[in-house]
């Protein structure tokens, strides 16, 4: 069994549809073994994205991420890291496949609905970063 780092985005839980994420979540045979609703401050934000600190998109989508609630999920699955980013779609909403969240749901390229890990290391980086073990 794989794990990712699921984030319901702020876009997302403005808009009321953290409900049908979750449905789409377990629809897809993914198991959710945590979750939780948090409201991430700027600092937190910004050591999450930290492999991003040099994009000029950055200081934008920290301030966006801590603008308002957020559900961080662990999603357990085979392949969960592959088949998660296969049901998110795109980072870009506009690229992504019909049928995919950030296609049914995103706004922009950085309101895009829904982040997810992009390989087991990070993952697990993710999903400690969020989620210590007591
Ligand atoms: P996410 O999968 O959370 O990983 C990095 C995030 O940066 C991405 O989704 C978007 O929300 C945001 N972002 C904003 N602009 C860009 C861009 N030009 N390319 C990639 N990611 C971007």
């Amino acid at each position: 069994m794989d794990r990712t780092l699921a984030i319901i985005k702020p876009d997302a839980t403005k808009k009321r549809i953290i409900g049908k994420i979750v449905e789409r979540i377990e629809e897809e045979g993914f198991t959710i073994a945590e979750m939780r609703l948090a409201r991430l401050t700027e600092d937190e934000a910004k050591g999450f994205y930290a492999v991003h600190k040099d994009k000029g998109f950055y200081g934008s989508l920290c301030e966006f991420m801590s603008s308002g609630p957020v559900v961080l999920l662990v999603l357990e699955a085979e392949n969960a890291i592959r088949r998660w980013r296969e049901v998110m779609g795109a980072t870009d909403p506009a690229q992504a496949k019909p049928g995919t969240l950030r296609r049914a749901y995103g706004f922009s390229i950085e309101r895009n609905a829904v982040h997810g890990s992009d390989a087991r290391e990070t993952a697990e980086w993710e999903i400690a970063y969020f989620f210590k073990k007591k």
